[in-house]
């Protein structure tokens, strides 16, 4: 007799994981099925994020930024260091700390929730009186579970790129990329995205020559112009990444070095750099599954169908995070995990695509939420907006951090906020109260009417809405 549950999560990722914890909150019988083994070759939850991705990017992140502010920023408080060192080893020691306690976290969670957690690949075999029928495999070892509801949240590998294909020793994908217990002396990278910009930045600031490849002949196209721009000039200026966009890639040769050769301009160039990271996108993961001979329907570039409400094409199966349209983000995974949880119990969450914040955590960060300039011409809507920069700003002078600016985008006949554009000193963090303000249908009055700490680097939003109705008081 197999296991019986209310629903089967497969994937433990920031979607499935969070998808499970929620289901199990409402009282409902909830398994999560999760594949993923870590370096160790043991099971470990949180998919991506936790073991590969967001966690540990920004612990490598911090790291090198510390490295970073002792070798250049710290003289100038009056440090000098004598001796220092760096142990690349330690650094990743540390982050594998940092994710080992974050990954068996998710397993205290689940036994705290009372979610079975099941190690094995998950596949959907077919649907009887009611219940869908789930293999997990483990090895040689099969399991069958049933549940009423399924959700998909199998997450996203990377996009492969043909002719440059990862061993994860001197070709390398993010896994890779954060395992180099070395700084390389010239590292590639090929894409000028997110995970490019982190990574280049991490290793730019420990010493190596990173140059970037950049397919599209505009850098960070999701981004506001205006935004993308100013973080173009200071990565490039100040951070000192070689970022060359419009690249046509060539190919590979590897030998002593790797000389990857390309076309810039119509000129045939060739790079030569000891290691390189492949960072040209993700692609949705649906590999066994089982989503063909259930009848799981996918669109043409792979992604779980799924209406609004992340219900795919079968009854009672969801799909939410990266395997689905939309932002391949953690918290829009987790998001749509708590949706569907409560979905499935009755209830009617919604989750509005609009508020869903961007954070690259490169130095500054470059943070948004909402409409760009772009979008806003394109759909005719009528704006003003109010720019304010962190030079005068008395806390980020402290930090040693006065780059960058706040933008702010509101209607210019109702005054409501449309988007908000930061680039500077802990964007990560102030985007939050523009997402809020976002959610809240806040207008750029209403921010400007908030008592804001002084001296804060929230100060500078505060400005930004002061502008929008150009009574900036230290613009
Ligand atoms: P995943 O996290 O990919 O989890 C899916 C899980 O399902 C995995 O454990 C996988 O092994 C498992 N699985 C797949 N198929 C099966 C199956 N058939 N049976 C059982 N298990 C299966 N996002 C942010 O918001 N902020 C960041 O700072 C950030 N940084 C990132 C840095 C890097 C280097 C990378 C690569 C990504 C980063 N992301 C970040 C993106 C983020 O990691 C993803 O958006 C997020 O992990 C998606 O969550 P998910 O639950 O959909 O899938
Ligand atoms: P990405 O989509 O952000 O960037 C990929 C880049 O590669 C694009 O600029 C694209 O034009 C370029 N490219 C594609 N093909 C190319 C080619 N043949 N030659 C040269 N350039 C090429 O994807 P990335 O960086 O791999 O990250 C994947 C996703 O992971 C992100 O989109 C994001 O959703 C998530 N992520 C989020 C982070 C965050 O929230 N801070 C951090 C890291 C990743």
């Amino acid at each position: 007799m197999s296991q019986q549950f209310d629903v089967v999560v497969i994937g433990a990722g920031p979607g499935g994981y969070i998808a499970a914890i929620r289901a199990a909150q409402l009282g409902l019988s909830t398994a999560c099925i999760d594949a993923f083994k870590g370096a160790d070759g043991k099971p470990a939850l949180g998919g991506t994020c936790l073991n590969v991705g967001c966690i540990p990017s920004k612990a490598l992140l911090q790291s090198s930024e510390n490295y970073h502010a002792l070798t250049h920023d710290f003289a100038a408080h009056g440090i000098t260091v004598k001796g220092s060192q760096f142990d690349a080893a330690a650094m990743i020691a540390r982050k594998d700390g940092i994710v080992s306690k974050l990954t068996t976290g998710v397993a205290f969670l689940f036994k705290k929730n009372k979610v079975a957690s099941l190690h094995g690949v998950g596949r959907l075999l077919g649907r009887q009186q009611e219940k869908w029928q789930i293999e997990v495999r483990n090895g040689d070892a099969v399991e069958l579970v049933e549940a009423g509801h399924v959700i998909v949240a199998t997450g996203s590998p990377p996009r492969p790129l043909a002719g440059f294909d990862v061993d994860n020793d001197t070709v390398l994908d993010n896994a890779g990329a954060l395992a180099l217990t070395a700084v390389p002396k010239r590292l590639g990278v090929i894409g000028a995205g997110v995970i490019g910009l982190e990574m280049g930045s991490v290793w730019k600031r420990l010493g190596s020559e990173v140059t970037i490849l950049e397919a599209a002949p505009t850098f960070l196209g999701a981004a506001d112009a205006q935004l993308a721009k100013e973080a173009f000039k200071t990565l490039t200026r100040d951070s000192g990444l070689d970022i060359r966009l419009g690249v046509k890639l060539g190919a590979l040769k590897r030998g002593r070095d790797l000389a990857i050769g390309y076309e810039q301009d119509g000129k045939a160039e060739t790079l030569k750099v000891d290691k390189l990271i492949v960072a040209v996108g993700r692609v949705p993961n649906t590999e066994g599954l089982g989503a063909d001979a259930a009848g799981l329907k996918l669109d043409e570039r792979g992604f779980v169908m799924v209406d609004e409400f992340c219900h795919t094409s079968l009854p009672n199966v969801w799909a939410i995070g990266d395997v689905v349209r939309g932002p391949m983000l953690a918290h829009k995974a987790s998001e749509e995990g708590v949706a569907v949880a409560e979905r499935i119990a009755g209830q009617k969450p919604h989750l509005d695509f609009n508020s869903i914040p961007w954070v690259i955590y490169t130095s500054p960060e470059i943070a948004w939420v909402g409409k760009t300039e772009e979008q806003l011409k394109a759909a005719g809507v009528e704006y003003r907006k109010g720019s304010s920069s962190f030079a005068p700003n008395g806390r980020a002078l402290g930090l040693g951090q006065a780059q960058g600016n706040v933008k702010v985008l509101a209607d210019a006949k109702t005054d409501r906020i449309l988007g908000v554009h930061v680039i500077g000193p802990m964007a990560s963090e102030l985007i939050a109260e523009a997402v809020l303000a976002m959610e809240f249908k806040a207008s750029s009055e209403d921010v400007a009417r908030t008592v804001h700490a002084h001296p804060s680097l929230s100060e500078v939003l505060h400005e930004a809405a002061l502008a929008v109705d150009k009574r900036a008081l230290h613009g």
